[in-house]
Order: C-alpha cells, then structure tokens, then sequence
C-alpha cells in the first residue's frame, strides 16, 4: 500500500473547476473536480511552460491556456493539438471529505 497525502477538501474545488496544489516535495499537481468525481495530473503542460490548473475543464478535458491544447484529465492523454505527448495523472481517493493522493 502506498503513502496517502492530503492534497485539499473536496469543497475547495467547486464541480467543473481545478486547483493547483503544491506538494512538499516540490510537485505541483492540478486537482480537477468533474462530473462528481476528482482527477490529478501534473500541473506543468507537456508542451510549454504553462500551468494547466489556469486552463478551463470543457467535456472532460483540461484546455492548457496557452496554445488551447487538450488533455483528458482522466487519462491524461493529448487529445488536441499542439499537445502529443500525455501528461502524467495521479490516482486519488476521497474520504470523509477530503482529497488524498494515493503515492
Ligand atoms: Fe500547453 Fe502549449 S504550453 S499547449
């Protein structure tokens, strides 16, 4: 079993919104709220120095703000130009109101 870090409550991320979350070790992750459930990849975009927790979430997609690329914030894979390569997703898990990260 792996180590369970506390990322944020699951009330700081309104359905449809994302979050930015910095871990200790210096991560930073992009907390998504969607259709009920939460995702997490990396915050940092695979094609530019863009934070993905400052783009908008449209039909289960993270749009980076930069170039308007997409991922699939489940599966983290590119889904639109200019983004080809996936970004990484981290699984999570909710308890008692709160969002973990399952390391
Ligand atoms: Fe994200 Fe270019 S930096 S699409």
């Amino acid at each position: 079993p792996g180590v369970t870090i506390r990322l944020c409550a699951t009330s700081d991320i309104p359905e449809g919104e994302v979050l930015r979350v910095d871990l200790d070790d210096g991560r930073a992750l992009a907390v998504y709220h969607w259709e009920g459930q939460f995702f997490a990849t990396d915050d940092l975009c695979t094609h530019g120095d863009a934070s993905l927790s400052e783009g908008e979430i449209e039909d289960g997609r993270i749009l980076c703000p930069f170039h308007m690329g997409s991922f699939d914030i489940r599966t983290g894979e590119a889904v639109a130009a200019p983004c080809s390569i996936a970004v990484r997703t981290y699984p999570l898990t909710t308890r008692e109101g709160e969002v973990f990260l399952v390391d």
